[in-house]
């Protein structure tokens, strides 16, 4: 449905449905273009309802073929049909039955959200609101049902056919060439979790045995001749389920667990019970293929469908306002497993980037949000780094705030609680506040404030009374003066010049934590011998910006000698990046600074890089261009930073040439070694791969040659990428014959192509957009594949600040003109696409205007999506 002003939905309107469907009885019948569904939905009034209510079935682009009422068809003039509902004003106030039959076309179903066909795999995505789009239904979390699907189909083009829950039955449908299988899942769930599979797949499974018992057949299914690429996310169910089990109690509840992957996907992965669908990208993976980072973000994502089983499943959302409440306690327990598994410092810089890129942009612009929202004209356009990422933070916030063993409790508390029904945010404090006796109405504050608070912090030593006091206080951008303070969690600690200081303590510090409840407060710290440098919001405590005069001395002294693994990296940033903004802001005093930074990392180098190699390859990337622009915040001239970057790491690569190419042999694997996708190993390539890209900075020749020979000599995908975007960075024609050796090496494989889509896309040139507009007609180039989009497109809006904000306009109107294409056949992805925009407002004025001129000309188009139309809406007036 098209529609010019979309109605505003509001938390506050919130009440229970009047009708629940207590049992579900689907018989889908698979076709290519005549798909049948027929429906029976075991309906009843809520007694929390009104009475008398009538009875109003969600659709969405449904044909209806046929009603019945307990088993009578219905008479015209007791129902309504339009494709968007299915009305029956005077239902019956008791129990009924409803046998709905409808029809619908997956192959030209474009959207990918309900019934649809990729690569001529039927499978089906329905969160939020895509199960209106397969039948008719009280599309609502707060409504939940258990489910019995009978799934038919052509026996030769589609042998698998998967449901939710477990199989109960499966065979031949006699005198045909049709065959059918039967899922039962017991659990009742909301529609949203609802999914079905039905494709020619190959297989990979192993056996699980849970702490209950209970045995369960874990599988992964995909593109038939793929099977050896699911080995490492089968693996990754595997660790996922047994983690859950120690790390929280959580056992899983089904016979069967399935994954199955596909390549037409909106977002990542889905957690429909016992059937997650997956984007193939974050299944499938081979060294010849997957880069580390893509072996990282597959465990992750597969531990986060998986664990959604309780967060998100078990217990579910009462309605998508509380969409954080599965979302940002799944996120928080997925980094959790993946710093078990891996590196935890390094897991935690990591995610603090993730955050700072990605949240703290939307929280500083026109599509900031309440991690809770309070409305929203399209839910699809609220699975925002907000809700996620800074959902995330807040759970963490809670367990610094009362620890882990009460977190754990608190959590247990929740799971039994919440058990099989739809909860919300107060349900999720609710048992925290249970098992500690705590008051948290304070806290939730974070759910329902948008924008980055910022923090002042200022120290003073007294040298006399050997005291040292910190005062603090916080603000929030846009709020009064008279706005109620946030509960901050801030852990940290002293340090001196040899290491940490254990003698100093405060009163007001506990378990290492000080809590900032007010808009100011302090802290004084007995004992202090000597001035001390403060390590605050150690481990990125709470998500917010913090201002403290440290000169580069007292930072680096940090990076030295502090405990905390992320304030160490953090220190080096923060140097790095006041050198940048100097040079950026003109008080071209960058180059002693420049000096100290390199032979303080110099000596960290030596010391330590070849212990941690992760860690150091971390400390040795310069933050980002978008790490730059936020730090600026207003009137950003994303050339000035591209150019301070360059010259930043132009510098660092000159200081520590010699160091960067002896670290690079020092940690390069003995030939022959076989690949693997270890934290370590991944550790070591990222090391040798950071320094490349100072030598590269310093030393284009050097940079060439050695990138040249990587490529030649690479045996995975991660040293041949790291190659390809050093080049990328150096214009001439050996790059161009590098991208084209690699465009033929890989001419069968789209998701490697999706790397070389988004390496040129990213290329800081001004050659950029022509290339992105010939790279359009490439023939591996797709509009109806996601991943083919978000590769080019997505990387040139989001990974390319010098091109897309040309000044002349031409990068705006190159991603305006795809986001109108796209938003005529999927209207979810061209709305993430203009998520690129978010930040504008923040541009200096000429590309302000230009940004803006864009804007208008998309708001101005006739039959904008109601996507499109909310986040450019939302974009020109919030
Ligand atoms: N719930 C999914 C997750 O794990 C994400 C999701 C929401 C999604 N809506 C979707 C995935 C639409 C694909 C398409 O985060
Ligand atoms: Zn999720």
């Amino acid at each position: 449905m098209r529609t010019e002003t979309p109605p505003t939905v509001r938390l506050d309107d919130y009440r229970p449905s009047d009708h629940l469907i207590d049992r579900v009885e689907l018989d889908i019948r698979l076709d290519p273009h005549d798909t049948r569904v027929t429906a029976r939905l075991a309906l009843r009034p809520n007694p929390a309802g009104r009475p008398g209510a009538p009875l109003i079935l969600d659709g969405d682009d449904l044909r209806l073929v046929a009603v019945a009422l307990d088993g009578q068809p219905l008479a015209p003039a007791a129902f309504r049909v339009a494709p968007s509902a299915l009305t029956i004003p005077a239902p019956p106030q008791e129990p009924f039955t409803l046998t709905i039959e409808t029809c619908l076309d997956p192959t030209a179903n474009t959207r990918l959200m309900g019934l649809y066909r990729s690569n001529g795999v039927y499978c089906t995505q329905c969160e939020a609101d895509g199960f209106r789009r397969i039948t008719y239904f009280l599309d609502r979390p707060d409504v939940m049902s258990v489910y019995t699907t009978r799934i038919e189909a052509q026996g030769r083009e589609t042998p698998v056919l998967l449901g939710n829950g477990n199989p109960v039955e499966a065979g031949p449908v006699e005198g045909s060439d049709r065959h059918y299988a039967v899922w039962h899942d017991p659990h009742p769930k909301p529609a949203y979790l609802f999914a079905l599979v039905g494709g020619r797949l190959d297989r990979v499974a192993k056996s699980f045995t849970t702490m209950e018992g209970r045995a369960v057949e874990l599988a992964v299914y995909v593109e038939p001749g793929k099977a050896a690429r699911a080995d490492y996310a089968l693996a990754a169910v595997e660790r996922s389920m047994l983690w859950d089990e120690q790390v929280f109690g959580r056992a899983y509840d089904l016979d069967v667990f399935n994954v199955v992957a596909v390549s037409d996907f909106n977002m990542g992965a889905m957690e429909n019970k016992g059937l997650n669908i997956f984007n193939d990208k974050y299944v499938l993976a081979s060294p010849e293929t997957a880069t580390d980072a893509d072996y990282a973000a597959i465990e992750a994502i597969i531990a986060h469908e998986y664990f959604h089983n309780w967060s998100g499943n078990r217990v579910t959302c009462r309605d998508w306002f509380q969409l954080c409440l599965k979302e940002g306690l799944t996120v928080f327990r997925d980094q959790e497993f993946s710093s078990d598994m891996r590196s935890r410092d390094v897991h935690r810089i990591g995610e603090v980037r993730t955050l700072r890129a990605r949240q703290f942009p939307e929280d500083a612009g026109p599509l900031a949000h309440p991690v809770r929202p309070t409305q929203y004209a399209e839910i699809n356009n609220f699975y925002t780094a907000t809700v996620y990422e800074k959902g995330a933070e807040i759970v963490r916030m809670l367990r610094t705030l009362i620890g882990e063993a009460d977190f754990r409790a608190g959590m247990d508390r929740y799971f039994s609680d919440n058990d099989g029904t739809a909860a919300t945010v107060e349900d999720f404090l609710r048992a925290f506040e249970a098992v500690t006796g705590r008051d948290l109405s304070r806290f939730a504050a974070w759910y329902e404030r948008p924008g980055t608070p910022r923090v002042a912090v200022s120290g003073t030593y007294d040298a006399i009374a050997k005291t040292y006091r910190l005062a603090f206080r916080q603000t929030r951008p846009g709020a009064g003066a008279d706005a109620p303070p946030l509960v901050i969690p801030i852990r940290l600690g002293l340090v001196g010049a040899e290491g940490p200081m254990q003698g100093p303590a405060s009163a007001r510090v506990s378990r290492g934590v000080f809590v900032l409840e007010a808009a100011e407060d302090s802290l004084t710290f007995e004992n202090v011998e000597a001035e001390p440098v403060p390590s605050l919001f150690r481990g990125f405590s709470a998500p917010v910006r913090v201002d403290i005069a440290l000169d580069d001395a007292a930072r680096l002294t940090l990076l030295r000698c502090d405990e905390d693994g992320f304030n160490r990296w953090e220190a080096a940033q923060r140097v790095a990046l006041r050198i940048m903004t100097a040079a950026i802001r003109g008080e071209a005093e960058g180059g002693p600074g420049a000096e100290a930074l390199a032979a303080a990392l110099g000596r960290f180098l030596d010391a330590e890089a070849l212990r941690d190699p992760a860690f150091a390859a971390l400390v040795l990337s310069l933050p980002s261009e978008g790490d730059l622009a936020d730090e600026i915040g207003a009137e950003i001239d994303p050339d000035a930073i591209f150019r301070a970057r360059l010259d930043l790491r132009r510098s660092l690569g000159a200081h520590l040439g010699e160091r960067l190419h002896a670290l690079r042999a020092a940690v390069e694997e003995p030939a022959g070694t076989p690949f693997s996708p270890d934290a370590t190993s991944a550790g070591r390539r990222a090391l040798r791969n950071a320094a490349l890209d100072l030598i590269a900075a310093a030393d284009p020749e050097a940079g060439t040659r050695l990138a040249r020979a990587q490529i030649a000599a690479a045996t995975n995908m991660t040293d041949r990428l790291a190659g390809l975007a050093t080049l990328a960075l150096l214009p001439g024609e050996i790059r161009e014959a590098e991208l084209a050796a690699f465009a033929e090496r890989y001419a069968d494989e789209p998701l490697v192509l999706d790397k070389w889509f988004a390496i040129q896309a990213a290329i800081p040139e001004a050659g950029t957009v022509e290339r992105v507009r010939r790279l359009q007609s490439h023939p591996a180039f797709a509009m109806t594949n996601p991943n083919r989009v978000r590769s080019l497109l997505g990387s040139f809006g989001l990974a390319n600040p010098t091109q897309f904000n040309r000044v002349d306009g031409a990068g705006y109107a190159l991603v305006a003109e795809t986001v109108l294409t796209l938003d005529r056949t999927n209207p979810q992805v061209a709305a993430r696409l203009m998520t690129a925009f978010g930040s504008w407002r923040r541009l200096e004025g000429g590309r302000r205007d230009a940004a803006e001129a864009a804007l208008r000309r998309i708001r101005a188009t006739a039959g904008l999506s109601r996507d499109v139309a909310d986040i450019v809406g939302r974009s020109l007036d919030g």
